[in-house]
């Protein structure tokens, strides 16, 4: 086992990159789908069954952690590893993402946010240094720079601002990480859709020099399409030999996309909330357990399937754990959703592997299209 953190580019078909990324912890094989843990639990799973999945690392969040339970008492308890069960290696988002979306009274300066918590209004400040000392009390493998993301559409100049603020809190951010063997810190291009705020972004982060880069302030209210432009020109400016992140996407078929564009690991709540929904995705696409047509249908959801709970569960039953919001549907639909993403990126994996990423892609899409039958 690896004593320190090392990213290997391992083979490219169409774009599409192979890697494996090492840690003390254990191997991330890349393109990566991390299910996301915020406080600390894999919503509705056990650690063994995420395991189970494929996942080879969870993200989790500072900004949760530090309210509660509080940093401080998860590293008196031993780390966030101990605390969750997990062994394995976890990234941790660093908080200022998730103080714009849930926070109350936020107040951002060049200093840091500050910010009443949402769930009992306590008043608190993230800066880049208490970001990153919160990251590393937590024990996280993969670290990320405080950060500003805007939504989009934003104005251009509220775009630079923020993308500027970002460089200057980047470089803070590796200040206070130092050296720490066996963890990197990773940095995040922002510049909104603007080609050369993003190019400015990229190169300054660059310079600064991080084991990873993310690409950041996506998926916040853009079509799918300006995502993939944006990334078509980041993801060149960004050196081949680190991995890259694609905070908070996806979809599937957002996947397949950024994949095609270079992306290594992406994170997302989707299929773990699509599921406490009653939404299940298989090859056929999606199927929505909630709808009425399922009450008296005794298949199970894909019996061509090697997950055991496509197979086992009738839709009905299903249909009616949601309808009834048993915690067993919500559980079951969790697990058939993050097994289907692990599939989906292993799938990805073999493809790059054998240099036919984009037949693997059409495949996978024609496969959607048919619908559920
Ligand atoms: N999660 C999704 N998008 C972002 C982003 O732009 N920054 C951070 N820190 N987290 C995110």
């Amino acid at each position: 086992m690896t004593t320190d953190f090392a990213f290997e580019f391992k083979s490219e078909s169409n774009g599409a990159r192979l890697g494996e990324i090492s840690t003390p912890r254990g191997e991330i094989r890349t393109p990566a789908f991390m299910p996301v843990g915020t406080a600390a639990t894999v919503k509705g799973m056990y650690p063994d069954q995420v395991r189970e999945t494929g996942a080879d690392i969870i993200l989790g969040n500072t900004y949760h952690l530090m309210l509660r339970p509080g940093a401080e008492r998860v590293a008196h308890l031993g780390g966030l590893h101990k605390f969750a069960n997990w062994s394995r290696p976890i990234l941790t988002d660093s908080g200022g993402f998730q103080v714009m979306s849930l926070a109350k009274l936020r107040k951002l300066d060049e200093k840091g946010v500050s910010f009443k918590s949402h769930i009992d209004g306590s008043k608190h400040m993230l800066t880049p240094e208490r970001s990153i000392e919160i990251q590393t009390l937590l024990g996280a493998d993969i670290q990320m720079q405080l950060d500003e993301c805007v939504a989009l559409p934003s104005t251009r100049e509220d775009i630079q601002r923020a993308m500027e603020l970002s460089i200057r809190w980047a470089e803070r951010s590796k200040n206070a990480f130092g050296t720490q063997p066996g963890r990197a810190l990773f940095g995040i291009v922002q510049g909104g859709d603007q080609e050369d705020l993003r190019l400015r972004s990229a190169q300054a982060l660059t310079e600064i020099g991080f084991k990873g880069y993310a690409v950041g302030g996506l998926a916040v209210g853009e079509p799918q399409e300006t995502m993939f432009e944006v990334l078509d020109y980041t993801t060149p400016a960004l050196p081949q030999d680190r991995p890259r992140y694609l905070m908070g996407v996806g979809k599937p078929d957002d996947l397949l996309g950024a994949v095609k564009r270079g992306i290594d690991m992406f994170d997302c709540v989707h299929p773990t909330r699509a599921g406490r929904h009653g939404h299940a995705y298989t090859k056929y696409g999606v199927i929505n357990l909630k709808n009425a047509r399922h009450k008296d249908d005794a298949r199970p959801l894909d019996e061509t399937s090697s997950n055991p709970n496509c197979q086992i569960y009738q839709r009905a039953y299903l249909h009616h754990l949601i309808r009834a919001n048993e915690m067993l549907g919500a559980m079951i639909l969790s697990q058939i959703n993050l097994a289907y993403y692990q599939t989906l990126m292993q799938g990805m994996r073999d493809a790059i592997a054998a240099d036919r990423f984009d037949d693997f892609a059409a495949e996978t899409r024609e496969g959607w299209a048919k619908g559920d039958i």
